[in-house]
């Protein structure tokens, strides 16, 4: 494996990983297939616009022949696929991107890798798709019973990789990774949204009772995770990538305060979003055994984040105008 298309790559989790590879591996080409989507930003990737290792094409995953025709022109040995809708709350006014892009487009990739036999297509997907986990934690071989266009979209995408694995021979290789927080977040989820609201003394608007938990992970050990799996990961095998230890998002959003030095009063409980999951805990002992956890506490990945964001308003600033504040006030007004 030379010659990567990372699709989705000008996104948050994308973007991080394709900066992380070409830091560690010297002699790879990466091409970043994105859409640029409201989430696709090309100031995410500005610090590596001028590496020769580095190519960015603006494509849809959906667009059949133009994926084609990048697989031919970089001669690509593997595809590791980010590109998605992501945030659940849009999955609820909005489900049919989700579909097209989240399954189709995955249909799509699996198709080009099919054709062209490539040695790997990783799909990045998510701990949601086990719908909410009251207890215990979702190992790989539980069953998928989403609740949201968005997680059920990636479930259909997770199981269209392995269905070209069993029928086709690809060789798919799936992560599920918990909540991602760090550099190049989109202000819209809830991390980066509290961080930049709490800056501005903007009210943090929090779920219902605010007691959902989450695994939030640090992006760059959730990227070491895809790599590990990328390169030592079987062929038809799902990995899970998290923490092991969940939070509360309202323990999350009296972290962020303090480390800004704001009051909790800043703290605003809103209606719940419908069909809300409540806790997803992921059992990670699959990746353990390749050699993988994930090294920074929750404590210490939040701290770094917030860090981030009171270093870098040019990048968050830009993104908070127009077309985002026409989106909150759909998404919070009345609530
Ligand atoms: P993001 O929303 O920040 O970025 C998605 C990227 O995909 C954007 O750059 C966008 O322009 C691009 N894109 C969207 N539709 C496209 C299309 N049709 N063709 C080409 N590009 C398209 O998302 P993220 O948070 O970086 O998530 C990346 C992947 O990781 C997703 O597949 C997501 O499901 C998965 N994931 C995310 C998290 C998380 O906490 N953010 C956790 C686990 C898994
Ligand atoms: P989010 O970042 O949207 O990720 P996901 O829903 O995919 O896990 O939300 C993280 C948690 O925070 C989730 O339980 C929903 C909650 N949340 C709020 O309480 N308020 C908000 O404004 C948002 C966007 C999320």
């Amino acid at each position: 494996m030379r010659n990567l298309l990372v699709t989705g790559g000008a996104g948050f989790i994308g973007s991080n990983f394709v900066r992380y590879l070409l830091d560690k591996y010297p002699d790879y080409r990466v091409v970043v297939y994105d859409k640029l989507t409201y989430a696709g930003n090309l100031d995410n990737l500005l610090d590596i616009q001028d590496d020769p290792r580095y190519t960015f094409v603006r494509g849809d995953i959906c667009d059949v022949a133009r994926v084609e025709a990048v697989v031919q022109e970089y001669d690509i040995d593997a595809i590791v696929n980010f590109a998605a809708e992501t945030h659940v709350d849009r999955s609820l006014m909005q489900p049919g991107s989700f579909i097209q892009t989240d399954v189709y487009g995955t249909y799509v990739l699996l198709e080009a890798a099919r054709k062209f036999g490539l040695e790997r297509v990783h799909q990045v997907s998510t701990d949601e798709v086990y719908g909410q986990v009251l207890e215990g934690a979702s190992l790989e071989t539980d069953p998928l019973i989403t609740r949201s266009p968005y997680s059920a979209s990636k479930a259909a995408g997770d199981l269209m990789c392995l269905a070209y694995f069993t029928s086709f021979g690809v060789p798919v290789t799936i992560t599920r990774g918990s909540n991602n927080i760090g550099p190049y977040q989109y202000p819209e989820k809830a991390v980066p949204l509290f961080i930049t609201n709490a800056i501005d003394d903007i009210p943090l608007p929090l779920y219902g009772d605010g007691r959902q938990m989450r695994d939030y992970q640090y992006v760059l050990d959730h990227c070491e995770g895809i790599d590990v799996v990328l390169h030592q990961g079987v062929p038809g095998e799902i990995y899970n990538l998290g923490t092991s230890v969940e939070t509360e998002n309202i323990v999350m959003a009296r972290l962020i305060l303090d480390l800004l030095g704001k009051p909790h009063s800043l703290i605003q409980h809103v209606t719940d979003r419908p069909g809300h999951d409540r806790r997803y805990s992921l059992n990670c002992d699959k990746i353990a055994a390749l050699g993988w956890r994930s090294r920074h506490s929750f404590e210490e990945a939040l701290e770094k984040t917030v860090r981030w964001y009171v270093d870098n308003e040019w990048w968050w600033r830009k993104i908070k105008t127009g077309e985002y504040w026409e989106y909150y006030r759909r998404q919070y007004e009345g609530r």
